[in-house]
């Protein structure tokens, strides 16, 4: 065990330790829910409060405004013109709170429970981003300065999408311009593993709307004559998988790239249990495309899901009526090379090809990302790996990830540097559902690996 957090930083994490805690649960109380306007107040608080904290640590902050949410940008740039400047992201907005009933104390009343911080926004990714913010406070106050130029984002609109994002960081360039990306917006593969991602899946989202007869028809006197909208939609949305579960829009496979032997050699080596899984899920059995384990299902291989439902009756007892019309929330998951505007084209030239034409259908395309693969070496990668092991004990293993962080893809694209993501979340951590989490200990070990990347760089 070669690296360790230096003495000096980690008597400051101790000693600060209840002071951070009450400033993070600050920050976890305001509810700032980007899908919702009754919120937008809550979420320009959240992004006044990181204001605050990054001016006191000796950031300079703006408040950048787009079209939506606000961007907060801090700077701390004294390690001069030739330090390299490392670019953090991470985003101040969280999901919707609902179903509140099923949360044990509620989603903006942050409560430490079993080792586990509950709140809405804990682990995703409040929480994660405010540990980079304590880290660089850590460093700042013990060593008088940093051995890197830090430039900070934090973005107030990922939940819905990045939508303005991309304008941002495209007309801040050369302000963003920097060596590297660092990213604490996942989580680690199992408690005491800490984790690199190595890739994030795209994404492409769509509404499919079926419209049929102007209003909702007697079931007896109409059905049979007049075509069922949700008859119709159910169709549709059959007709996205084969057999071996594979999705069959024609062509959705075309554009997809083998994955490297390295990072599937990797996957394979990991202690992955399917009945652990499963149990995680509460599902009666797992299922997904034929030939793929579950690990390279949910990491290697594109997917088309239903998200959302909608249609006629579904009140208490029965009633006789053939649905007006029939709704669905429709999204894939996708893998390099495949791009959200090729995917959009496909499944509406298949959505199009199957609906019958007595029924009028609409596809929408709601937000998408594109999918992102690591490269997985460089003078960033290499520390990072130094960092985790010297906060966690361990050096880190190399994962996989489905979800989407559609910046990622972004910030390398525009900014030409590259990204590393190390996050500190953990399996069942309940993200965007009732009880998030984050555990207390990946809160203390994050914070002190990121403090351990900044002085490894230095
Ligand atoms: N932090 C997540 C992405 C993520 C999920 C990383 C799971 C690691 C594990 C992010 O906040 C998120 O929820 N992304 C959305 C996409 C976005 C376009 C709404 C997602 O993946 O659904
Ligand atoms: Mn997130
Ligand atoms: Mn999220």
């Amino acid at each position: 065990m070669s690296h360790t957090l230096s003495a000096d930083l980690e008597f400051w994490f101790v000693q600060h330790a209840d002071r951070m805690q009450r400033e993070l649960f600050e920050f976890l109380r305001i509810p700032s829910v980007s899908a919702r306007t009754e919120h937008a107040a809550d979420v320009r608080r959240a992004a006044e409060f990181l204001q605050r904290s990054l001016e006191t640590i000796g950031c300079d902050v703006e408040i950048v405004e787009t079209p939506g949410h606000p961007v907060v940008l801090a700077e701390w740039r004294r390690a001069g013109p030739h330090a390299p400047t490392y670019l953090v992201y991470g985003h101040y907005d969280v999901q919707p709170a609902e179903p509140l009933d099923l949360w044990e104390t509620p989603p903006f009343e942050p409560a430490v429970r079993g080792g586990r911080l509950y709140a809405r926004g804990s682990v995703d990714d409040k929480g994660q981003l405010y540990l980079h913010i304590k880290a660089i406070e850590a460093i700042l106050a013990v060593r008088g300065g940093l051995p890197v130029n830090i430039v900070l984002v934090a973005e107030g609109e990922e939940e819905v999408g990045s939508e303005n994002l991309a304008d941002f960081v495209r007309s801040n360039a050369d302000r963003l311009a920097c060596d590297g990306v660092v990213v604490s917006d996942s989580s680690m593969f199992a408690p005491g593993i800490p984790s690199i991602l190595s890739s994030l899946r795209g994404l492409a989202y769509f509404q499919i709307d079926v419209e049929g007869p102007t209003v909702d028809l007697h079931s007896g006197s109409y059905g049979g004559a007049v075509v069922n909208p949700a008859t119709a939609l159910a169709r549709i949305l059959a007709s996205l998988h084969d057999d071996a579960r594979r999705v069959a829009i024609p062509g959705f496979y075309d554009s997809v790239r083998p994955w490297p032997e390295t990072v599937l050699r990797e996957m394979r080596a990991l202690p992955f249990d399917d009945g652990t899984f499963l149990g995680e899920t509460g599902a009666p059995a797992l299922g997904g495309e034929d030939g793929f384990t579950t690990l390279e299902r949910i990491w290697t291989r594109p997917t088309c899901e239903v998200n959302g439902l909608l249609s006629g009756y579904t009140g208490e007892g029965a009633k006789t009526v053939l649905p007006s019309r029939a709704m669905a929330k429709v999204s894939c998951r996708l893998v390099p090379a495949q791009y959200p505007e090729e995917i959009g084209r496909l499944m509406r030239a298949h959505v199009e090809s199957v609906a019958p034409p007595e029924v009028r259908v609409t596809v929408t395309e709601l937000h998408g990302g594109k999918p992102w693969r690591a490269e997985l070496g460089g003078p960033l990668f290499d520390a990072g790996c130094k960092a985790l092991e010297a906060a966690f004990g361990r050096a880190p293993v190399i994962v996989g990830e489905g979800g989407s962080i559609p910046v990622v893809e972004v910030f390398e694209s525009i900014l030409n540097a590259p990204v590393l993501l190390m996050g500190f979340g953990l399996p069942g951590e309940n993200a965007h559902a009732p009880n998030e989490w984050i555990s207390v200990e990946n809160y203390e070990r994050g914070m002190r690996a990121v403090a351990c990347l900044w002085t490894t760089l230095g």
